[in-house]
């Protein structure tokens, strides 16, 4: 899926996307964002930030900065603590190892690249600093022919459904996989945490 036609169905939805989204995800995030530190004065980036949901979520006392395609969806933002700017997750505008925490909520299998999405968010990550996932994945080893089959349709939409986390991982070798939680939908929706080892 092209940005063009992305950044077109997201302008489309912003209206009433916290309407359908807001209340199935809250918790998710809540329990994601709660690995961030307090009054750590970290920089954190959040890539693909949307509307701004996980703001309520955010540890106060470091800087957050969300990015995102479509400013239909930055437009909703209601959150002094976040500075926003329009980009691409898959090409930062940022120089390698600038931020202590990279959050990457429902963006991986919207991106028509998630693996260069994933390394992007490593490379700008220091070493040391936490990767914090809120995505949909295929099961590993399942078959799941009716994601499979669907995806190519969905993805014309909002979002991909056929992104397994394992090849993805594999896509980055400086990565050490923390935790692999289910979070909704009896697992298909996962909480990850990675570190991106120190070399
Ligand atoms: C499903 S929404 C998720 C929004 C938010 N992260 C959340 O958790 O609610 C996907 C968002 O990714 C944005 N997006 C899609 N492709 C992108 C890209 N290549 N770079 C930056 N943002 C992108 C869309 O505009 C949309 O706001």
């Amino acid at each position: 899926m092209s940005h063009s036609s992305l950044r077109r169905s997201y302008t489309w939805l912003a209206p009433i996307y916290n309407l359908f989204l807001r209340g199935a995800t809250n918790a998710s995030r809540r329990h994601s964002l709660a690995h961030i530190p307090a009054d750590a004065g970290w920089k954190v980036l959040l890539p693909g930030v949307g509307t701004g949901l996980d703001c309520p979520w955010l540890p106060p006392g470091n800087r957050y900065i969300g990015l995102d395609l479509t400013r239909a969806m930055l437009q909703q933002i209601r959150c002094p603590q976040l500075g926003c700017i329009e980009g691409d997750s898959q090409q930062l505008p940022f120089a390698d190892g600038s931020f202590d925490a990279v959050v990457l909520h429902l963006i991986l299998a919207v991106s028509p690249r998630p693996e260069a999405c994933l390394q992007e968010a490593v490379r700008v990550l220091k070493p040391g600093g936490i990767l914090l996932i809120f995505d949909k994945f295929l099961p590993a080893g399942r078959p799941a022919p009716v994601r499979r089959w669907l995806s190519p349709l969905t993805a014309q939409l909002a979002t991909r459904m056929d992104v397994e986390l394992d090849a993805l991982l594999q896509t980055c070798n400086n990565l050490d996989l923390q935790s692999n939680e289910a979070a909704l939908l009896g697992g298909w929706f996962r909480r990850i945490r990675l570190r991106k080892v120190i070399t």
